[in-house]
């Protein structure tokens, strides 16, 4: 009895000193937030400059970005805009940035660009590569997906018929995919919208891979998360093998603490590398969505079965822990 009053009282004390944070971790638009946690810091990127350009924001705290050093990482040349939903990936030691952008003439295509120092994030970058010039579909969305079976892929969002849904292709090497490639995700559901699945990203579990997108309309309040699954041993590019998710969002809107549109979700670390941290963006009311998603963290947990538990998205009244090992 006596240990067990001490052990609270210890809790007790622990809870206290614990250091809190509130979302959004940032001011002003900042939508479709991807972080990487390397050599000790964060990077997170964003389309900057309405967006025309990229700019990666570097940080030893995910919990704030508002002091972050900062650099504009790529230009789009005049012809280009809709610079969107950049994403940063170590590919075999290299460090790899993929986004989408278009032209007049051209819708969007995907892009990857290397950096000429991968342990320099806001150093200078190669010149981007268009990805996947031949097929003609829009593609937006695009992340790198490390399966169990040893394997490389790109998934990404694509519009056919007005629908976005989500593509997936074997890589064969870090800026190009193999000649096939196979819709993995259609939106049917009312959940999603019905036409939008998109912002996929890979969560990865006791041999298992995990895929969290996004679906129902960035636009509308009711933008959330959903998610499916396939073990490490089967093979990606064929359906079956996939387990498509129970029939709802797995992460979606929360009245009470005034976050609404939460969505396009990547994920990364806590800095001692115990925790895995979701960002994503959302907005504050259901009115003013455009120009207005902010970047938000969320905690992810995981489940004796092995699949990530997702919280409510907590709102700018409701502080919580930061990440472990965060200083
Ligand atoms: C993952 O698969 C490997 C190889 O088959 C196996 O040794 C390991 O026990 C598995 N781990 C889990 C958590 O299931
Ligand atoms: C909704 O949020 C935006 C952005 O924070 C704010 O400018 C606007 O006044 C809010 N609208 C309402 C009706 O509360």
């Amino acid at each position: 009895m006596k240990i067990e009053i001490l052990l609270a009282l210890i809790g007790a004390v622990a809870v206290q000193s614990q250091e809190m944070f509130t979302n959004p971790i940032l001011n002003g638009n900042s939508a479709d937030p991807a972080a990487i946690f390397l050599n000790g810091f964060y990077y997170l990127t964003l389309s900057t400059d309405v967006e025309h350009s990229i700019t990666i924001y570097k940080s030893s705290r995910l919990t704030s970005f508002r002091d972050a050093e900062t650099a504009v990482i790529y230009r789009a040349p005049p012809q280009y805009y809709d610079v969107w939903a950049s994403e940063l990936h170590l590919v075999d030691g290299d460090l790899y940035l993929y986004f989408t952008q278009r032209t007049e003439d051209e819708i969007h295509k995907m892009f990857a660009m290397k950096a000429d120092d991968p342990n320099n994030p806001l150093g200078t970058w190669g010149e981007p590569i268009k990805m996947m010039p031949d097929w003609p579909e829009r593609q937006i969305d695009g992340t790198v997906f490390n399966h169990g079976n040893g394997k490389r892929y790109f998934v990404w969002a694509t519009e056919v018929l007005g629908m976005l849904s989500i593509d997936i292709a074997e890589m064969d090497s870090p800026t190009s995919v193999k000649a096939s490639k196979m819709n993995l995700r259609w939106p049917t559901s009312d959940w999603e919208g019905p036409f939008t699945d998109e912002g996929p990203y890979f969560l990865y579990n006791k041999n298992v891979s995990y895929m969290i997108f996004s679906a129902e309309s960035t636009w509308g309040p009711d933008y959330c998360l959903g998610m499916m699954s396939i073990p490490y041993d089967k093979d990606p590019m064929s359906p079956s093998n996939w387990w498509f998710g129970d029939d709802e969002c797995v992460f979606s809107r929360n009245d009470e603490e005034n976050v609404y549109t939460p969505g396009h979700a990547a994920f990364t670390t806590s800095p001692d590398g115990t925790e895995t941290w979701m960002t994503y963006h959302g907005c504050v009311n259901t009115t003013h969505i455009g120009g207005y998603r902010i970047a938000r963290i969320e905690k992810i947990d995981w489940a004796e079965d092995g699949k990530p538990i997702f919280p409510r998205p907590h709102g700018y009244n409701h502080p919580q822990p930061v990440p472990s090992g965060q200083v």
